[in-house]
């Protein structure tokens, strides 16, 4: 927002070398550098769910630049649900890795934007756009047609739904 120059991040993801097995944080360090270039003030860290081909920089991003993060409280669902696919009980706990599980309908401020949250299930069973002025994050509910279709394939997605 370049009046009051607070800034949100909209999913943020890791990097991840499958020559290495590595993860890094190049991209979401790119951002921070972005977002300090500019001289603006992390507010919040968003996503709009979580990823079973990427792997997230939420928790990362609140420990790096102190920002509060949040994501649909579908997630505790999501969450259960990979646990027992992936044999993981211990690997995605969203109480621990989120400041705030947002519901169907809540809103907040970020400096003079007003945000909405909008459930929009399908890509997963918990997915979230967020509604901001005359702009919505749709995050993976729509893919450009020519780079694909969303996918539903992933564990909890319906096309149904979508
Ligand atoms: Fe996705």
């Amino acid at each position: 927002m370049p009046r009051t120059k607070q800034a949100v991040v909209i999913d943020v993801v890791l990097n991840f070398d499958p020559a290495s097995a590595r993860t890094s944080t190049e991209s979401a360090e790119r951002v921070l550098a972005l977002i300090e270039e500019r001289d603006l003030t992390l507010e919040r860290v968003l996503d709009t769910h979580p990823h079973a081909d990427h792997l997230m920089a939420p928790h990362w991003l609140r420990e790096r630049a102190g920002a509060p993060n949040a994501i649909g409280e579908k997630v505790q669902d999501i969450a259960e649900l990979w646990r027992g696919f992936y044999h993981e009980p211990d690997a995605f706990h969203p109480d621990r890795h989120f400041d705030a599980l947002l519901a169907d309908g809540d809103t907040f401020e970020v400096g003079n934007l007003a945000f909405r949250v909008m459930l929009s299930p399908g890509h997963t069973l918990g997915s979230i756009t967020y509604v901001a002025g005359d702009a919505a994050f749709v995050h993976d509910t729509l893919m450009y047609p020519d780079m694909g279709s969303s996918r539903t394939d992933f564990p909890g997605g319906s096309g149904a739904a979508l």
